[in-house]
């Protein structure tokens, strides 16, 4: 039974049958933890604005997370039938209204207000997902654009400008190991009609060199920290960072790339960006305008810059990971990375039930179709929260007979704080399963 009204932030919202926000995530909507002072991730918002001066950006750091389903897809091109829209992926308030899923959102309105330069805005992001030690239904994005105006620059020459504007970025000797990936044509065309070949090209330049630097300046700081944290002696030269561009596609921006760095071994996508599609600017009526955007989720730069070991440490309120960061925002030299207080002990518990309560192989609902696993994730955060640290589908089989889908799902139940009792983790499980049956119709095999 979800209420007929909800209220975030001060204003209310009328639901319908689309809503699905869990009041776990509902009341995630009020902490803000980019603007909490001396918070790791409004720590990384910082840095990452200081490669991005004013006046030429402007800062954005107060919009609201509800957004129109307008707002979020259709002005960005998103195809009505696009993944990212379904509701097992998406909170919706209503039909209409949502719980933004990226910055990108806002990219409209931006536009429209007709920004010369550029902008940086932060904001909380929402996504249904999976339950480990990265994901978590709430996390931060800091959104970026530059705009050019062709009837502002010298001879109407944008190529020009925007080489001159690159030409005043400092470089930096990060190690570009793909600046120039090949391209598929038909899935990152060159915006023919808008721009030549040239100016493309110039915007791109500009966009690269502009990322490599932000970049740059947080694996500096990490690899400052980590210096600073360690005795003298130990302190060894280090290799220098390697990045790669690689071709991505999004349905705003084309050309488009990732931005991925070498870290432990693995190549991490860090942001995805592009060359700003035109459509923006003209239904923004900025037909002269043009230019790049790029978005950067903030909990990842965050955990390598500090080291944390779980995204849920970011909601915490306990002083022994808040107190770590004081004065840092202020003062960037007194950056450390955080030293994980100790591990709890983990505590696993199966769960394995029927899907739905029908036969599906007798033709009835059987609900298997309609089953996605972050409807179950939703249920276990909602009634354990941050005890959980992981879920995982470790078993799953149809009956040869009935055509019954059976799933089991593990859960680790283990706080970051403090070590769970047997008791309080099987009353945890017991509202996990029944929260499965009331919630999902499924039956507890
Ligand atoms: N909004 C995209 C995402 O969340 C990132 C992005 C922003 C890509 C701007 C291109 C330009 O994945």
């Amino acid at each position: 039974t979800s209420p007929k009204t909800v209220e975030i932030n001060g204003k209310k919202y009328t639901t319908d049958s689309w809503f699905n926000v869990s009041s776990t995530v509902l009341a995630l909507t009020s902490r803000k933890l980019h603007l909490q002072k001396d918070h790791p991730v409004a720590i990384t918002r910082k840095i990452i604005e200081s490669v991005f001066p004013a006046p030429t950006y402007k800062y954005y750091n107060e919009f609201d997370p509800v957004v129109s389903t307008h707002e979020n897809f259709d002005s960005l091109g998103f195809p009505p039938d696009h993944p990212g829209r379904a509701r097992s992926d998406t909170y919706y308030i209503n039909k209409d209204t949502l719980l933004r899923t990226h910055t990108s959102a806002h990219e409209a309105e931006l536009f429209r207000a007709r920004a010369s330069g550029g902008y940086l805005l932060s904001a909380d992001v929402y996504r249904r997902d999976e339950v480990d030690r990265s994901h978590y239904p709430v996390f931060h994005q800091v959104e970026g654009a530059r705009v050019w105006d062709r009837t502002k620059v010298p001879g109407g020459n944008i190529a020009a400008a925007v080489r001159a504007d690159l030409d005043r970025l400092p470089t930096h000797n990060m190690k570009v190991e793909d600046p120039n990936p090949p391209f598929h044509a038909e899935r990152n065309p060159l915006q023919a009609p808008h721009h030549s070949p040239d100016e493309a090209a110039a915007i791109a330049a500009h966009l690269k060199r502009s990322l490599e630097l932000m970049v740059n300046e947080i694996f500096s700081r990490a690899k400052a920290a980590v210096a600073a944290s360690k005795p003298t002696e130990e302190t060894q030269e280090t290799e220098p960072l390697r990045v790669r561009w690689v071709e991505a596609y999004f349905p705003f921006t084309s050309p488009s790339w990732e931005l991925e760095v070498f870290y432990q071994g693995d190549w991490l996508e860090v942001l995805g960006c592009g060359v700003t599609k035109q459509e923006l600017h003209i239904n923004a009526g900025s037909l002269s305008q043009l230019g790049w955007t790029f978005g950067i989720g903030l909990e990842r730069i965050a955990m390598l810059l500090f080291q944390i070991p779980d995204i849920r440490l970011f909601w915490s309120r306990d002083e022994r990971f808040l107190a770590q960061f004081r004065g840092v925002e202020d003062n960037l030299q007194k950056l450390r990375p955080f030293v994980p207080f100790s591990r709890h002990p983990a505590c696993y518990k199966d769960v394995s039930f029927w899907l739905g309560g029908v036969s599906a192989a007798g033709g009835g609902k059987g609900g298997a179709v309609d089953w996605h696993g972050n409807d179950l994730m939703e249920v276990v955060r909602d009634v354990a929260g941050d005890c959980v640290e992981d879920v995982r589908l470790v078993d799953e089989f149809m009956h040869p007979k009935t055509g019954r889908r059976s799933m089991c799902y593990r859960i680790n139940y283990r706080s970051l704080e403090r070590t769970l009792t047997n008791g309080e983790t099987n009353e945890m499980h017991e509202r996990v399963m029944k929260g499965l049956v009331e919630r999902l119709g499924v039956e507890i095999r």
